[in-house]
């Protein structure tokens, strides 16, 4: 059994993940450090090289290679659901969490980010609202909705943990019935 964090840049996925993977026992694991990981390469290096719809294969060739996860958190990069099928693939990985953060609170903190290519330059604003704009229906088809607003990290790690609870009984009397 494994969970699956989706969600926008600076919602939260890491710390959340993390406080999961200790709670549960799981291994946490981020999609975007293990693309660090094999690549030698910063992820604003890869974009900045190679282009983003090479980071994007990347992504989608390391979702292929999770079918065999077991226990384990994965959080990972608030665009990997922009590219089609791989919704598909984070859903046979685990349950899926879309960790919906307040648009002012990605704001607060990524006015202080410098290594995020997606929101470098220009009206950090405007981009947030654009791409929250272009990916708030893919993230809603995650299995599980969950909002950070207003919570600590622990608050809303409990509260994922409730609503995936929720889910799989859910999902399991419906495949019964
Ligand atoms: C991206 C989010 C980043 C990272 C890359 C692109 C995006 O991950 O994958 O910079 O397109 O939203 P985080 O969501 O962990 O910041």
């Amino acid at each position: 059994m494994n969970l699956v964090l989706i969600g926008f840049m600076a919602a939260g996925k890491t710390s959340v993940g993390k406080r999961l993977a200790r709670r549960l026992g799981y291994r946490f694991l981020d999609t975007d450090e293990v693309i660090e990981t094999e690549t030698g390469c910063a992820i604003s290096e890869i974009f900045a090289h190679q282009g983003e719809p090479y980071f994007r294969e990347l992504e989608t060739r390391l979702l292929r290679n999770l079918g065999q996860l077991q226990n384990h958190v994965l959080a990972t990069g608030g665009g990997i659901i922009t590219t089609p099928g791989n919704m598909e693939l984070l859903k046979a990985i685990g349950t899926v969490v879309f960790l919906n953060a307040e648009p002012e609170d990605i704001l607060k903190r990524l006015r202080r980010d410098t290594r995020r290519p997606k929101v470098q330059g220009g009206d950090l604003e405007e981009k947030v609202h654009g791409l929250l704009g272009q990916r708030m229906t893919l993230y809603q088809e995650a299995d599980v909705v969950v909002s950070t607003a207003g919570r600590s990290v622990n608050q809303t790690a409990g509260e994922v943990l409730r609503r995936v609870i929720a889910f799989r009984h859910d999902a399991a009397q419906a495949r019964n019935a």
